[in-house]
């Protein structure tokens, strides 16, 4: 069953169509995502959505989730659920809040997000340091805190969701908007330049959202709610599980946490979707990265469909997903 009583709905979202789609493609894999748009347009609606199309936590799953919670103190907040956590630390939170502290050796938020969505809205508004202390997690699914005289290990095999505005007066996107400090594109550059381009790299699917429009405001709301696309979600899920489980990979359930050089045999495409990341990978240059992290969107993608093999049609809608990403600077 969907976790998806009393959650927020998706049917609250008017218009929005491309940018639910990613949000189901993600929950579907567990891909991490970033959404980019002018304030308003309804990109913190979009994450807070998305527990209500997760599957529930495994009883394997729950039990890692209550045992960080309960070194950190938190246990006694609630009853157990089987609901994946949903963390949304403020930006302005420190490194110690974020992956936990050698003090107290108590987990931060990403290992309180084990299994379940750290989301960061208004991504460049955290401290550069903080944001690259969560690259080597993203990588490892796991959280080294280095104590006086040892260290501990958390697991935070979390889902990065982020949402950002283009630039820091959010505007500079906004057809006729002109900037008041300098030319749109300096400004947009220079607030994108706070995000470095390895974290960039560890991002599956980065998404435009435009601004909603009042003829999308007055539409009737949409006929699909979360309960709809959550079964889709939890279909391509059970692909996921069974595949891996079949493997023997202890611990790995979705595409994401697909480990690279197994990719090659999962999510291997058919021959004209060889053909076309190879192309792409020399046109949009994709790191060995990118280039994982697009075969493992690809193989969630014919998950979603039901299909054994991974299609150029596939592959090309992944590499959509990478093109926002490619197209910053690499540096910075
Ligand atoms: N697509 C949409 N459908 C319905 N309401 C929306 C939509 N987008 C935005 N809104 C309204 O605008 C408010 C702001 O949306 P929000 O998600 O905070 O935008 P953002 O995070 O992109 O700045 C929401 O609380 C909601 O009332
Ligand atoms: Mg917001």
């Amino acid at each position: 069953m969907p976790a998806s009583g009393m959650l927020p709905d998706l049917r609250d979202i008017k218009g929005q169509e491309s940018a639910k789609r990613t949000l189901e493609i993600a929950a579907a894999g567990a891909h991490n995502l970033l959404m980019n748009g002018p304030p308003g347009a309804g990109k913190s609606m979009l994450a807070q959505r998305l527990p209500s199309i997760l599957p529930p936590l495994s009883p394997r799953e729950l039990l890692e989730v209550s045992m960080i919670q309960s070194v950190a103190g938190l246990l006694a907040e609630g009853a157990l659920s089987n609901r994946r956590p949903f963390r949304a630390p403020h930006h302005s939170a420190s490194m110690a809040a974020l992956v936990g502290s050698g003090l107290n050796a108590r987990p931060g938020e990403a290992s309180l997000a084990h299994h379940g969505v750290l989301f960061l809205d208004e991504l460049p508004e955290f401290q550069p340091q903080v944001l690259d202390s969560l690259r080597q997690p993203i990588e490892a699914g796991e959280i080294l805190i280095a104590r006086a005289n040892h260290r501990v290990t958390y697991p935070a095999r979390f889902q990065l969701v982020a949402a950002m505005n283009p630039c820091r007066c959010g505007q500079a996107t906004e057809p006729g908007y002109v900037c008041r400090r300098q030319p749109n594109e300096r400004c947009i550059a220079q607030y994108q330049a706070r995000l470095s381009g390895p974290l960039l790299d560890r991002i599956d699917l980065s998404i435009d959202v435009p601004a909603v429009t009042a003829a999308d405001l007055i539409l009737p709301a949409p006929a699909e709610g979360s309960a709809d696309v959550a079964a889709r979600v939890a279909q391509a899920r059970e692909r996921q599980v069974r595949r891996y489980a079949a493997l023997k990979l202890d611990g790995v359930t979705t595409n994401a946490a697909c480990p690279p050089a197994l990719l090659e045999d999962v999510a291997q495409p058919d021959p004209e979707g060889l053909s076309l990341i190879r192309d792409a990978a020399n046109a949009m240059r994709l790191s060995a990265r990118g280039f994982h992290r697009v075969l493992k969107v690809g193989r969630t993608l014919a998950d979603l469909d039901g299909e054994e093999r991974v299609r150029r049609i596939h592959v090309a809608e992944a590499l959509s997903y990478r093109a926002h990403a490619d197209r910053r600077p690499a540096a910075a």
